[in-house]
């Protein structure tokens, strides 16, 4: 009998926690970032550390995508109950869109005011997008509104992770964790 796999490849697993880690870093650094107040030396480098990793992201997000499409993950546990797999299905789905609509956002926003965003710049890569202060503006708040979205689903995600790893201890955890497939 063919065995089958347990846990997420360690491709699927590397591309998770980076992603992961961005993204957990890039949240304070854009609420920090637009506050009163801070120092202009510290703005100017979390501007230019967000943006870029932003950019950063999406291309991940890109290839994270493509990968899923042609390796699908593996089935969950027997012992997961039917509304935990629609839950996971649904809060895995919206993070899947939120962390495009995020880095595509942004984009737009800065773009659409002609700011720099330095690692394009420095590679030529210009933009195709009007000059314009309404569609920057729309950008905003849906990056905006989108941040708040994407905060309360991860707070979700972690939470049922950390209860698979720490109370179920139902081997959920361990299809992603560690980083590399053992
Ligand atoms: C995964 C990707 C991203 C995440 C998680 C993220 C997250 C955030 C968060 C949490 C804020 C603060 C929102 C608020 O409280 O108003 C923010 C603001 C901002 N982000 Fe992002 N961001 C991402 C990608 C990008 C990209 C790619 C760019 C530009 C290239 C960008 C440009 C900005 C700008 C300019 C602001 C300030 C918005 C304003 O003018 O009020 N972001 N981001």
């Amino acid at each position: 009998m063919i065995e089958q796999r347990q846990g997420y490849s360690t491709t699927a697993r590397v591309m998770h926690w980076i992603i992961a880690v961005l993204v957990l870093l890039m949240i304070p650094a854009g609420i920090t970032m637009i506050q009163e107040g801070i120092s202009r030396p510290l703005q100017d480098t979390l501007f230019l550390f967000h943006k870029n990793t932003g950019v950063i992201v999406l291309l991940l997000m890109v290839a994270r995508l493509l990968y899923r499409r042609a390796k699908p993950p593996p089935p969950l546990p027997a012992t997961v109950p039917d509304w935990q797999r629609r839950a996971a299905g649904l809060s895995h789905g919206a993070l899947y869109v939120l962390l495009f609509v995020m880095p595509i956002s942004g984009y737009v926003r800065v773009r659409a005011e002609r700011y720099p965003i330095e690692g394009l710049d420095a590679l030529g890569i210009g933009t195709l997008l009007p000059h314009s202060k309404a569609l920057a503006g729309f950008a905003q708040g849906l990056h905006q509104a989108a941040a708040f979205l994407l905060i309360a689903v991860l707070l979700v995600h972690i939470g049922a992770a950390l209860q698979h790893a720490f109370i179920r201890k139902d081997g959920v955890f361990s299809r992603m964790w560690p980083p590399f497939e053992r």
